[in-house]
């Protein structure tokens, strides 16, 4: 059965998510190929229908939500409820038994989103997104991956941004200059299994892993839950950016119910990723990468503990107001388009990709970017 048909809470097996370990408790771009998109920016929506604003920030958002899909369809492959490498899975479901579920859900929502978007797009006379002409990247050889399958986005070596740990239990705001370092260094990791010899699918993954091999497929799952919320918390930003841009009253309605979505998203990920970074789960080391995941829960500080997972009240529209717990941030420099893609890029997550992508995907975000609401 197509994951997409499932309800992956309905799928779910096993122990309620938060049970097994009992705690207290965005976008790149890319466009088409750039002849798809020539009349993007000038004439690509109907007069009568979208502005040329609105279309580029769907254009955009479409983009955007196509590259998504393509990465969580390469995590649902293989740790997905229909997954096909057991050991990841179950390195996944020491983190969370759900966290199968969770990965096809999002992996679903995301579709729909790149789906609902393009058709939305042509149906207003707008040019949809296409981004086939850049599917040129090698994937996982895995068992479960789709081997023969290109792929938009890498995540064989990844430099998962972290700081979004931190950013979320700060009362400080990147809107205001704020910068945060990383919760855990995780550089050139892979977040999906590379090959059955470097992790054998069928192991078994104890709490805490015993074997270097074992070892390797926690840090590769551990990794893989900061990579999606790091992915998710960007496009919550991204949406709530871009909707300050929107002119007409319907796309409004689709940047923020969408934009709800990813951060719904983000939300469970906040709370998954935790566990990698508390006990009995902190303290795996990649012995390939070296990647380690320290005990943030021990000093029992609000800036670092597992459970905190909620957005802290940050400095918000004006310092001298209340703290307010909002997404963050959402100004267009640090928040919009070319600022999504310009951080996806240094994560690696195009890491192969041609010029001509690049070149594409910045079209895009710079149209998207100048949007200017106009009612
Ligand atoms: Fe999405
Ligand atoms: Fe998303």
């Amino acid at each position: 059965m197509p994951v997409s048909d499932l309800d992956p809470g309905r799928q779910s097996e096993g122990i309620g998510r938060r049970t097994f370990l009992k705690r207290g408790a965005a976008m790149g771009a890319g466009a088409g190929a750039l002849s798809m998109l020539a009349a993007s920016s000038a004439s690509a929506a109907s007069s009568t229908t979208l502005s040329q604003g609105d279309a580029a920030i769907l254009q955009f958002l479409a983009a955007a939500e196509i590259l998504e899909t393509d990465l969580w369809d390469q995590y649902d492959e293989l740790g997905g409820l229909n997954g096909g490498n057991p050991a990841y899975i179950a390195a996944l479901s020491n983190l969370d038994s759900d966290q199968p579920a969770y990965i096809s859900g999002n992996a679903r929502d995301e579709r729909s989103h790149a789906a609902f978007l393009n058709a939305y797009l042509a149906a207003h006379g707008a040019q949809p997104v296409n981004l086939e002409p850049f599917r040129t990247l090698p994937g996982s050889q895995a068992t479960g991956a789709k081997k023969n399958r290109l792929r938009l986005t890498n995540l064989l070596s990844d430099d998962v941004d972290t700081s979004w740990y931190l950013r979320y239990r700060s009362p400080l705001n990147p809107d205001f200059g704020a910068t945060f370092g990383q919760a855990v260094t995780i550089t050139n990791q892979p977040v999906v299994p590379l090959n059955d010899s470097d992790t054998p699918p069928h192991m078994k993954q104890p709490v805490p892993p015993v074997t270097a091999q074992q070892e390797r497929m926690q840090a590769i799952a551990n990794s893989a839950s900061f990579h999606f919320a790091m992915i998710e918390q960007g496009g919550s930003s991204l949406y709530a950016t871009l909707a300050e841009q929107v002119s007409s009253l319907e796309v409004l309605r689709i940047v923020t119910s969408i934009g709800g979505t990813e951060v719904d998203h983000f939300g469970v990920w906040q709370d998954v990723a935790a566990n990698a970074v508390e006990p009995p789960l902190s303290g795996v080391t990649d012995p390939e990468t070296g990647t380690t995941f320290p005990n943030l829960d021990a000093s029992g500080q609000n800036s670092t503990r597992a459970n905190n997972i909620f957005p802290k009240p940050c400095e918000f529209i004006d310092p001298s107001l209340p703290h307010c717990s909002v997404v963050r941030p959402t100004l267009s420099q640090n928040g919009g388009a070319m600022a999504a893609l310009t951080f996806l890029t240094s994560t690696g997550l195009f890491k192969g990709q041609s010029s001509a992508f690049f070149s594409a995907a910045e079209q895009l975000a710079q149209a998207a970017d100048a949007a200017v609401r106009t009612v």
